[in-house]
This record gives structure tokens, sequence and C-alpha cells, in this order.
């Protein structure tokens, strides 16, 4: 029986963290975000734990935070942008419940991800390798179970068609 979590992934830049909080307050509902979660059990910023353990080890650590997840129900859930892109990543996100991908263009998502800044993927790539990163994870992030296409929405936008797919009944929890 999945659970009444609502999980937003998508791309860095999309959006998560900023419709996460806003869709938890519009439900009435907890807000969590599993960079957070990592950040105060690491007791570290999230580029220091890449650069001084490396990408697996915060991997590691995203699979910690899904796995702590399991105890949440019938909160809003924002995820790191790689968090969904790991084999039964995508398996235990829907268990928990209602996911959502925020989906963008690329040129979108790095004009917003680029403006927040402190992103280690971002950081030393190529944009062809940037462009590679995004295709390898639509993969993933194309088994959620609701899509938004967030390109030229605002925030409210795009947290009014999350509220508005949720409450189809194919894809409600609420
Ligand atoms: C990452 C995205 C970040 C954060 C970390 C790695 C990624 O989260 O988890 O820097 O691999 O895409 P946002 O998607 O919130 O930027």
């Amino acid at each position: 029986m999945p659970r009444d979590n609502v999980i937003l992934i998508g791309f860095m830049g999309a959006g998560k963290s900023v419709c996460g909080r806003m869709l938890a307050r519009r439900l009435q509902r907890c807000f969590v975000e599993t960079d957070d979660m990592i950040v105060s059990r690491a007791g570290r910023a999230i580029p220091d734990i890449f650069r001084q353990d490396g990408e697996e080890a915060f991997r590691g650590l995203e699979g910690d935070a899904v796995e702590a997840l399991r105890l949440k129900s019938g909160h809003v859930i924002a995820t790191g942008g790689g968090l969904p892109c790991r084999a039964g990543r995508m398996e235990a996100l829907r268990e928990l419940g209602t996911v959502v991908w925020l989906r963008g263009t690329l040129a979108a998502l790095l004009e917003r991800a680029g403006r927040a800044g402190g992103r280690p993927m971002l950081g030393g790539r190529t944009p062809e390798q940037i462009e590679a990163l995004y295709h390898e994870r639509e993969a993933y992030y194309a088994q959620a179970h609701v899509v938004v296409d967030i390109d030229g929405l605002t925030i409210d936008q795009v947290v009014a068609r999350v509220l508005g797919l949720l409450r189809e009944p194919h894809a409600a929890r609420l």
C-alpha cells in the first residue's frame, strides 16, 4: 500500500524546495528536504561533503535519507536532483507516496540553478557534460507518477498545477 507523502523530483533548478515548501503550506502538511536531512546528519554543507568525501559518499547519504523517509507519512518531500537516479531509488520513492516530476528544459533549469549557486554537480562540468547528465537522469525522473511542465510558469502556477494533478482521482492519495 503506497504511503500518502508527496515527493518532488527533478533536475537542479526545478524549484523542488520552494514549490515543496509552498505546497506543504497549502496542504497543511509538514515539509522535509533530503538535502537538509543530509546536512544535519553529517554536520557539513553539501559542497563540503562532495569536496571531502566525494560524490559516491554523498549518494550513500542520500540512500540513508530515503531509508529514513520510510518513517514519514503525510509529508511533502523535496529530493536532491540526483537522488532518484540510482538503481532502486525510484521504486523506493514511489512506495513513499505520489512522486511528482517538475520537468523543465535544460536551458531554463540551468538559468535558475545558476542563480542559486553552491551546486557541486554543475561546477567544473562542460555544457556538454551537463546536458549528458540531464538526459541520463530523464529516464529515472520519467518513472514519476505525474509530471508538471514548469517552463514559463511562476512558482504559484507550478504549485497550482501540482495541487490540481494530486486531486485527480488516478493520482490522488490525499
Ligand atoms: C544534486 C542536486 C542538489 C544536491 C547536490 C547534488 C544533483 O540538490 O542534492 O548538490 O546531483 O543534482 P538540488 O536539486 O536541490 O539542487
